[in-house]
């Protein structure tokens, strides 16, 4: 797959500075690595300061750039506060919200209902939060990126994950949607479809498997996608599977879609043009 921004390139459209929510392990920290790779300085938030502090002296030892700590709880219900001030001083280009609750599945009527209701708010409220007070900060200064982190889970719903699927599925509507929204603005607007991916959370929780992918994969085929579509979903077998759940193309229903809610609101429509799921 040919990237869209490459080497200055990207650093001009999402640089100088990327933000990475959920970045202090796993997907995220991978995120963090791939960015200082192309250059950008990175902030990476997470709550513990200590995997914090172990991912800025790995990836700031392999690359000259910038790599901030922030510590904060994304399921904080104003969480866009603390982290708007915390990076109000940087040019950022990019947003990504990584953070996901792999641990808090299981049995639906035998957990808390406050476990489902944390997973809600931390793959739901956290995005919309985030992805409006960065989305805000990226139309004044007429370019950059967003990206959300879903799953394949998101597809379809399934026992034992019932809320985490759902969660994940809200995730994949709002970044269609503001795919197709927010790029008159300059954003382009990806939202990421892992599959197994070989973290050390994904490891805990299933015992691993041999055809997991590599984080680091995961997250340099994410932003290779930036602004050719969508949805990415990362690896050939993963792709196969998403098109098997695909009865009919689904960008030109979001663009239908789109032209009718924009028709009904008497606000302009501009038609998303892209591939899907990582086709070429
Ligand atoms: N691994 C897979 O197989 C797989 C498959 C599909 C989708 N995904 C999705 O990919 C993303 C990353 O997965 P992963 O396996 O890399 O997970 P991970 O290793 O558990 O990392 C999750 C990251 O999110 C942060 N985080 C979690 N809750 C947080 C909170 N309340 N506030 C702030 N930060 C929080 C964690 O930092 P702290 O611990 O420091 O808070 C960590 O940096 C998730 O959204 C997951 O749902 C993963």
């Amino acid at each position: 797959m040919t990237a869209k921004y490459e080497g200055a390139a990207f650093r001009e459209r999402f640089g100088p500075w990327a933000v990475v929510a959920g970045g202090s392990d796993g997907i995220g920290a991978a995120f963090g690595e791939a960015l200082a790779r192309r250059g950008l300085n990175v902030v990476l938030i997470g709550r513990s300061e200590a995997k914090l502090a172990a991912q800025v002296e790995r990836i700031g030892r392999r690359h000259p750039v910038e790599i901030r700590p922030l510590v904060a709880d994304l399921t904080a219900p104003d969480i866009d506060g603390p982290v708007g001030r915390a990076t109000a001083d940087l040019d950022v280009g990019l947003f990504i919200y990584n953070a996901g609750s792999g641990r808090e599945m299981g049995p639906f009527l035998d957990r808390p209902a406050e476990n489902w209701i944390r997973q809600v708010q931390l793959a739901c409220s956290g995005p919309v939060l985030l992805s409006h007070h960065f989305g805000g900060r990226l139309r004044a200064r007429g370019r950059g990126g967003i990206v959300l982190m879903s799953s394949m889970a998101s597809l379809v719903g399934s026992a034992y994950i019932a809320t985490y699927a759902a969660a994940k599925a809200f995730d994949t509507r709002l970044g269609e949607g503001l795919w197709n929204e927010l790029a008159p603005a300059g954003i382009d607007v990806l939202t990421c479809l892992a599959g197994a991916t070989d973290t050390e959370t994904f490891r805990e929780d299933t015992g691993g498997l041999p055809s997991a992918m590599a984080p680091l994969d995961v997250a340099d085929g994410t932003l290779d996608f930036l602004g050719r579509g969508p949805i990415y979903v990362p690896g050939e077998s993963n792709r196969a599977g998403a098109r098997a759940t695909r009865p009919v193309p689904r960008n030109p229903l979001n663009n239908a879609l789109s032209q009718i809610n924009a028709n009904s609101f008497g606000l302009p429509f501009a038609e998303g043009k892209g591939s899907e799921f990582g086709d070429a």
